[in-house]
């Protein structure tokens, strides 16, 4: 099997007296609170603030007020740690952890009223900016609008709305699975997307476009989804729901011995993750600009 999540660094890196239960909490509470913020806080018409990758990557003024807001409540709760945020980029702390924060992932819903928008909140150990340098520790992913909440804490399993994770059933052949995937916002990136998915799609159920890297890993930790796969995520899309997933027993993975990250990342139980990973490394998914 190709590379898979990092394990955690030995519980002797985590700064004294920190609880990765404790850590869960207040990514939550703080998660909570910025999904009251983007939810109540929803103008009738959202405007575009300014766009990044592409003009169809955008920004809204909310993406940074909910940035601005994890932002002061990790700063009062944990003055020492680092924090990485999707709009405003990597402040260091003294810590040897570093909060990994997406305001707003699933912006394009949010413009348009869809309710599939979650604010994401993690913590890790090592460095976020480098694929496979780094672990998660403790997140939540809460999706205001659905009124979902998933949240995890290394080696101590993941919840759903405060309570365990539902039993799974049996994963599907690839087949039957329904798979989510999404999409860049780069011209290039997307036809070539464009070219693997309209091969994939023969192969499975059905796909789904969420439009939420961080609710799609949800959805396959709680079996809404079989399995999910997409190029070019960030870790501020996948650090905290990697963690849920993988600590409700799904595997999450790179190809060619990667680990997940921007190169690829693909979620599944296994068998289903290992056929799926196969397949996609058939197809060249990962050499796509
Ligand atoms: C995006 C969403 C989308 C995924 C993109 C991400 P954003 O994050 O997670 O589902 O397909 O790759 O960039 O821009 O809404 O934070
Ligand atoms: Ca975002």
């Amino acid at each position: 099997m190709s590379g898979v999540l990092p394990d955690l660094p030995p519980a002797t890196a985590l700064p004294p007296g920190c609880e990765p239960q404790e850590l869960a909490r207040l990514a939550e509470d703080v998660a909570r609170e910025a999904g009251r913020l983007v939810h109540g806080g929803r103008p009738d018409q959202v405007e575009v603030a300014s766009t990044k990758s592409s003009p169809t990557d955008v920004v809204t003024e909310m993406d940074r007020a909910a940035e601005r807001l994890v932002r002061e409540r990790l700063a009062a709760a944990r003055p020492g740690d680092g924090v990485l945020g999707e709009e405003a980029g990597v402040e260091s702390g003294t810590s040897a952890l570093t909060w990994v924060v997406d305001p707003i992932d699933g912006t394009v819903n949010y413009l348009y009223g869809l309710p599939e928008f979650a604010v994401s909140v993690a913590v890790v150990l090592g460095d976020p900016t480098t694929p496979g340098a780094w672990a998660p520790v403790a997140g939540s992913v809460h999706a205001p609008a659905l009124d979902r909440t998933w949240t995890a804490a290394t080696g101590l399993g993941a919840r759903f709305d405060g309570r365990p994770l539902p039993a799974r059933r049996e994963p599907p052949e690839l087949a039957g699975a329904l798979l989510g995937t999404g999409f860049g916002y780069r011209v290039d990136r997307r036809t070539g997307q464009a070219r693997v998915l309209a091969q994939v799609l023969p192969l499975v159920r059905d796909v789904r476009r969420i439009g939420s890297a961080a609710i799609d890993l949800c959805m396959v930790a709680d079996g809404r989804l079989d399995a999910y796969y997409e190029r070019g995520l960030n870790p501020w899309d996948i650090a905290a729901a990697a963690l849920v997933a993988q600590e409700a027993g799904i595997r999450v993975v790179g190809l060619r011995g990667a680990p997940p990250g921007p190169d690829m990342l693909v979620a599944a139980p296994d068998p289903l993750c290992a056929d799926l990973a196969h397949r996609l490394d058939e197809l060249g998914a990962v050499d796509l600009p």
